[in-house]
């Protein structure tokens, strides 16, 4: 496949796209995470490049090849990702949070493996909130910089991605409903509704990730002011 990317549309910006799921350890074997596969982060991170970014992809255990000329951070954690994010968002044009973020952490890590206990027939986890990586950045966000935002849900999609616009003070979020196991975690399709800060949306088609990463990047060289 060839695509007819948005060449050259973001020449000279600095993006950093975080991908994957990231891993809240346990024990030294086990670990919590989620059902995301990087490929939508991936997809991006590629189309960026091929239109003339400089990108970092900021990967949360993706098992994915490392696109070509991508500088490829890799971190395990939530708090992993916070620091590499916090560290590169400084020199940012563009932030793309698609990374699905653990919301809680096991409270305590064992040093060693859990064990049954013999008359437990139950366990309880204790489990912390993770910071929040996008409010974090927002705090330090200059009037140039964009930053999208990704909001999978499995209901009442378009009124919880709206809510998250402002909670988290996003430019754009990308709308992605995960109920629906053709577009959601892992498929090798997407269909997604852009939803911006102003209130405008547009849905794009069933199409590969490929293709919705082209349309973000089209949008964000054409809508926001540090094109200008
Ligand atoms: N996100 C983040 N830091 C977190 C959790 C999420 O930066 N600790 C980012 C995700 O990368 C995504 C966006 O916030 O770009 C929305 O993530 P989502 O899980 O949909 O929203 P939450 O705010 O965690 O709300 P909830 O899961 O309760 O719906
Ligand atoms: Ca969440």
């Amino acid at each position: 496949h060839t695509y007819e990317s948005p060449r050259q549309l973001l020449a000279g910006k600095r993006i950093v796209v975080t991908a994957g799921g990231t891993q809240e350890p346990l024990d030294p074997v086990r670990y919590l995470t989620n059902r995301s596969s990087g490929k939508m982060g991936y997809a991006i991170a590629e189309a960026a490049q091929v239109a003339g970014a400089d990108v970092t992809l900021i990967s949360a255990n993706a098992a994915l090849p490392t696109p070509s000329n991508v500088k490829l951070v890799r971190v395990q954690t939530a708090a992993e990702l916070l620091t590499s994010v916090q560290q590169n968002f400084a020199t940012a044009d563009i932030l793309i949070m698609a990374a699905a973020v653990a919301d809680y952490r096991p409270k305590t890590v064992a040093t060693q493996k859990i064990k049954k206990t013999a008359n437990n027939e139950t366990m309880t986890l204790q489990l912390v909130r993770n910071p929040d990586i996008l409010k974090t950045v927002a705090a330090s966000k200059e009037p140039n910089q964009v930053i999208v935002g990704f909001a999978a849900e499995t209901n009442d999609l378009l009124a919880n991605a709206t809510k998250k616009i402002a909670a988290k003070k996003l430019d754009l979020i990308v709308a992605n409903d995960v109920s629906n196991h053709q577009i959601g975690f892992n498929s090798e399709n997407n269909q997604v509704t852009f939803l911006f800060a102003n209130g405008e949306k547009t849905k794009t088609a069933l199409e590969s990730k490929r293709a919705v990463a082209n349309e973000l990047i089209t949008i964000l060289a054409n809508k926001f002011s540090f094109n200008e």
